[in-house]
């Protein structure tokens, strides 16, 4: 079998198939640092709660973090920003080697194929992607699996656009970045990133309205809806503007690198937009309201909204990873029958 892998700024997931369904393993890429006590010891050696042990402090990860962090009254950090790994956090290593590790599991034989999710670099910042993806491939590697980089947009298109060749144009909007891909039979043929993504609309929203941040990622999070029916000078108002403010951004980024790529005019594809950003109720009709508006040169077919938002590079990385996957060799199955001894 094959792995597909989504290393995103907030959530990490893996996909894998079972018989026809693709089971998927989600973990929150945050961590929390609580102080060593025997009341934390003893509370989580009796649980599955994944953590680490560093001299006198304890740091709890994954998706447990935001409860312990409630519990002790911390605030939890990340070990990613802006798509890729934290220069600021020393210790995001270890915490996403702990997440990846748990969220892969050991692969079914050595060597097993695995694709994990790749941003492109930002065109908006001079932040280089390089080292955080060789970073990831060796902790994948570490573990037994032939590990694979894949762009984010192009696992939007593996995911969401199998029924027209490969062909179209994936964005996903995530939490550090938004990730563009126009694919041709499957061959991208413009990919790009920018630095801004729901993290960006929270802490705008958050700065405008007085609020703090977390309060608003749980007012976008919790039924937050795009059509400006809302009064303005609320939280939901902010959130409105700075959504809208995102899209504008990224068409426009849009435009600009398809002239520059030299894009063939007359061409006529379908746009699919997905990512956790993506999420709330009206965010495809404003996407398609302004990308209509734009000077984009080639024709939109339509504009689709990813069914599963969170799920869908994840999903694209395993489509990408079996159609490349080599059948084990004997020695490979005989060694993962053997019984332990
Ligand atoms: N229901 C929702 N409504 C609005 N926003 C949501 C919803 N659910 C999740 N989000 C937002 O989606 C973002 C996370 O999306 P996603 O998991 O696609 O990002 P990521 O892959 O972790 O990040 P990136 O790709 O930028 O590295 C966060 O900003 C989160 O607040
Ligand atoms: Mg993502």
């Amino acid at each position: 079998m094959a792995k597909g892998l989504d290393v995103g700024t907030m959530n990490i997931l893996s996909a894998r198939q079972e018989g026809t369904e693709t089971v998927f393993v989600q973990q929150r890429n945050s961590f929390v640092e609580i102080e060593y006590s025997d009341m934390a010891e003893q509370m989580l050696s009796r649980s599955d709660v994944l953590h680490i042990r560093k001299d006198d402090k304890v740091y709890v990860v994954g998706d447990d973090a935001l409860n312990f962090a409630n519990i002790f009254n911390k605030e939890t950090r990340r070990p990613m920003q802006a798509g890729i790994l934290s220069s600021d956090e020393q210790s995001a290593i270890p915490m996403m080697k702990l997440i990846i590790e748990q969220v892969v599991g050991e692969p079914q034989y050595p060597g097993e194929r695995l694709y994990f999710s790749s941003p492109a670099d930002p065109i908006d910042t001079d932040l280089s992607t390089l080292y955080h993806q060789k970073t990831i491939e060796s902790f994948l590697n570490d573990v037994g699996y032939d590990a694979e980089p894949i762009n984010e947009g192009m696992s939007v298109i593996y995911s969401e656009l199998a029924d027209n060749s490969f062909t179209g144009l994936g964005i996903s909007f995530g939490a550090g970045m938004t990730n563009v891909c126009l694919a041709y039979y499957a061959v991208p043929v413009m990919k790009f990133s920018v630095a801004r993504g729901g993290d960006w609309v929270d802490e705008q929203a958050a700065q405008a309205t007085g609020t703090p941040v977390d309060k608003v990622t749980s007012i976008k999070e919790d039924g937050f809806e795009l059509d400006f029916q809302t009064d303005v000078g609320g939280v939901e108002g902010a959130l409105s503007i700075y959504y809208e403010n995102l899209l504008e951004y990224v068409i426009k980024r849009i435009v600009n690198e398809v002239d520059e790529e030299d894009i063939e005019e007359g061409l006529d594809v379908p746009v699919v937009v997905t990512g956790g950003t993506a999420s709330p109720n009206g965010f495809e009709k404003l996407f398609e309201d302004h990308l209509t508006d734009s000077s984009l040169p080639f024709s939109v077919s339509g504009v689709s909204h990813a069914e599963e938002p969170l799920y869908s590079v994840a999903r694209g990385a395993l489509v990408a990873a079996r159609s490349d996957e080599e059948e084990p060799t004997e020695e490979q199955t005989a060694s993962e029958a053997e019984p332990e001894r």
